[in-house]
């Protein structure tokens, strides 16, 4: 099921993380449907396999700089050259995260520090670096946001990611009032379990959780990475004009159950 083709002819998009999990199906999705990508994430080797898995299976040319989310002159240098690769950028993807399952009492400061910089910092910087590339976007910049759906409530052992995909939503909300004068749309896609993603590999399928996960869910399956990624297209593209501060769930109906 997806988008009509050429939807997103003439854009341009940057999805950080974009080599793996999450963030590839979205590079893909926007690709086919007419996109240019650029992705960028800390390691090379990822990097260089994953574009040439999407120009072996999808036929598709996408760009990539390294870069650390967490480093913002490296993330603004990164975002500059790929904008002149793309002509421009009209959407900015904020998919890198970071995240390990810890109680609260034992984990240390660098740990807290660290899943902070990487999800919610790392999002600042790169919204702030393609500020002066979504304002010159015709028709209006887009920034979608990957947050979670456990980011309304608390997240047992994982207080770090939680404060930080919370922080994520609220500095969408803001985005969206700043920038909205920019014609810039700021959201974010909120998703539940995703099978084949290295996070619900390790944080539910390694714990023995998905059973007892997917009993939970109304529609009683993990979902698929083309689901986040068609959530980004409706808000990347001209379907999603009028939307901006807010979250869309894609977590089969889960919302009952959140936080539990
Ligand atoms: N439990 C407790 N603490 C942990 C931890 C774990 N599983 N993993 C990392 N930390 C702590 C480290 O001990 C360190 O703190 P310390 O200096 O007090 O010991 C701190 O976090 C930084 O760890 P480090 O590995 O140096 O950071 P990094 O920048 O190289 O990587 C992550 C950070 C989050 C990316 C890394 O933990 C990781 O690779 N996670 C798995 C991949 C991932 O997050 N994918 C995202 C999809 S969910």
């Amino acid at each position: 099921m997806s988008y009509a083709e050429g939807i997103l002819n003439g854009k341009s998009a940057i999805v950080t993380g974009g080599a793996t999990g999450i963030g590839s199906y979205i590079v893909r999705k926007l690709g086919t449907l007419g996109a240019k990508v650029g992705i960028v994430s800390r390691k090379e080797e990822n990097l260089i396999e994953a574009a040439r898995k999407f120009k072996q299976d999808d036929g598709l040319d996408v760009v990539w700089r390294t870069g650390d989310v967490r480093d913002p002159d490296g993330i603004k240098n990164s975002f500059d050259e790929l904008a002149g690769d793309l002509g421009g950028i009209d959407i900015l993807v904020c998919n890198a995260a970071g995240n390990f399952i810890c109680p609260t009492e034992e984990l240390s400061w660098n740990g807290w520090r660290t899943v902070i910089e990487i999800d919610l910092n790392g999002t600042f910087n790169c919204c702030q670096a393609a500020l002066l590339h979504l304002k010159a976007a015709t028709d209006g910049g887009r920034i979608i946001s990957i947050s979670t759906t456990q980011a309304d409530y608390g997240w047992p052992g994982a207080a770090h990611a939680g404060a930080a995909k919370s922080g994520i939503q609220n500095l969408m909300k803001t985005l969206s009032v700043e920038w909205g004068k920019f014609g810039i749309r700021a959201n974010w896609v909120s998703p539940g379990p995703i099978e084949g993603t290295e996070g619900v590999d390790r944080l539910i399928i390694q714990q023995g959780l998905a059973d007892q996960v997917k009993e939970r869910i109304p529609l009683g399956t993990f979902g698929e990475g083309d689901d986040i990624a068609n959530a980004v297209v409706y808000l990347s593209s001209a379907t999603g004009r009028y939307v901006s501060g807010t979250g869309l769930a894609v977590d089969g109906g889960s919302q009952w159950d959140r936080g539990r």
